[in-house]
């Protein structure tokens, strides 16, 4: 079949202004937007330049708008989309070369929320793993298969309006630690994700959670976190 693919082009060293580019190509239902990346690339014009690393869905650094929406183009098929298809860099960020954005504030954002674990005592007397039972790891399970792709967070209006604001990604990750009955910073992070550039700037716009390839139900997420702000609870 034959796919038409705009692609968004700018070249900040020679171009004032961006513009698209369109190709026509033969391909199949079930080719990735990747693939047709990477035959523009290979076959039409070597100086196109996209992210890309796992192509399995598990790097996260593909993140695109295809058609207006955010995607992983490794996991977006023709099939699901059509066979007209424009591919665009995710919004809100700087463009550094036709498809790639600079990723730079997106995890400045992220580092702010304390991603990493956070114990300071001693181990268990038998000195053995902190122990946690199914229960108590289900409450944060959904954050743990974030990728970090920012599909969410350059989908949401609020991050468009303002890009001081921490942005769902660092919230689901935020979530991921103060629910986590092993760590002990909860009441830090709380205090992160309160400021005004956090959870006071999400509208529930519901966007993020459309667009996680993960399928994380970031505004569920999100909402868990305001509750735990008004309520002083975290279980
Ligand atoms: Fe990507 Fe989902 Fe993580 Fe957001 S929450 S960065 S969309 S994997
Ligand atoms: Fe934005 Fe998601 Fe909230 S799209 S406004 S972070 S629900
Ligand atoms: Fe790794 Fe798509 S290339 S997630």
């Amino acid at each position: 079949m034959q796919i038409t693919l705009k692609i968004f082009r700018y070249n900040p060293e020679v171009d004032s202004t961006f513009h698209y580019e369109t190709y026509t190509l033969e391909g199949e239902e079930t080719d990735r937007v990747l693939d047709l990346l990477e035959k523009v690339k290979g076959y039409n014009d070597g100086t196109l330049s996209f992210r890309r690393s796992c192509a399995h869905g598990v790097c996260g650094s593909d993140a695109l708008r295809i058609n207006g929406r955010n995607y992983l183009a490794c996991k977006v098929l023709v099939r699901d989309i059509g066979t007209n298809i424009t591919v665009e860099p995710i919004l809100g960020m700087k463009i550094i070369k036709d498809l790639i954005v600079d990723m730079e504030p997106f995890f400045e954002n992220y580092k702010k929320v304390l991603p990493w674990f956070i114990n300071d005592s001693p181990l268990p007397a038998d000195g053995k793993e902190r122990l946690q039972s199914p229960e108590q790891r289900a409450i944060f399970d959904e954050g743990t298969k974030c990728i970090l792709c920012a599909c969410c967070t350059t989908s949401c209006p609020s991050f468009w309006a303002s890009d001081d604001y921490l942005g769902p990604a660092a919230l689901v990750t935020a979530h991921r630690f103060i629910f986590d009955s092993r760590d002990e910073a909860a009441s830090e992070r709380m205090e992160i994700v309160s400021e005004t550039s956090g959870l006071a700037r999400c509208h529930t716009a519901f966007n993020c959670t459309l667009a996680c390839p993960r399928e994380i139900p970031i505004t569920k997420l999100i909402g868990e976190l305001k509750i735990a702000t008004i309520t002083g609870k975290i279980e």
